[in-house]
């Protein structure tokens, strides 16, 4: 089932999110909702918050990307209670965008690798490095979990120039291709 996407203004998305437990009702349902839900909106990264569940958990999709971008391989995962252990590694920039800011892409520098201990969907706990594109994914995604959007490491000025289109999102005006969930 395609889920509706949280977008900018609603104040669950600045929210830190909870971790969950084994006994979470229909988890799996839930990851397979929001893999639709992402694929629907051709997003490659999607947070839980972002379809309106304040849970640490989030879901990546890469693999599609692999070509132009090799360590996109097997970067097909769900990540249950993450934890950066590290970022580390040159800072670089890199337009982003986000399914919860429609229209909206910026350049946002962030490390190039990041280390991290999570759950995959059976449970398994494992940790792993993430480097280039995967590990920008990685971050981005987390940044969700802490009730961070990647317009937050933007410049004041580049803020101020986007005030009009955020207002219009909070209002409901962005003209996303997928359902959204208007705040308020
Ligand atoms: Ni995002």
């Amino acid at each position: 089932m395609i889920l509706p996407v949280t977008v900018y203004g609603d104040t669950l998305l600045r929210k830190k999110a909870v971790e969950i437990d084994k006994d979470y009702k229909d988890l799996n349902i839930l990851i397979e909702n929001m893999y639709e839900t992402m694929y629907n909106a051709d997003g490659i990264g999607l947070a839980a918050p972002q379809v309106g569940l304040s849970i640490r958990m989030f879901i990546v999709d890469g693999t599609g990307m692999e070509e132009e971008e090799p360590e996109m391989k097997d970067f097909k995962k769900v990540f249950i209670n993450p934890e950066i252990n590290e970022t580390k590694g040159e800072k670089w920039e890199m337009e982003e965008g986000c399914l919860s800011l429609p229209g909206i892409r910026e350049n946002v520098s962030r490390q190039d690798e990041v280390s991290i201990t999570y759950y995959d969907e059976h449970w398994n706990k494992i940790t792993e490095t993430y480097k280039g594109f995967a590990g920008r994914v990685v971050q981005h995604e987390y940044d969700h979990l802490e009730g961070k959007l990647f317009i937050d490491y933007i410049s004041p000025l580049r803020r101020k120039l986007l005030k009009g289109r955020l207002t219009a999102i909070t209002k409901g005006k962005s003209k996303a291709h997928y359902r959204v969930n208007v705040p308020g």
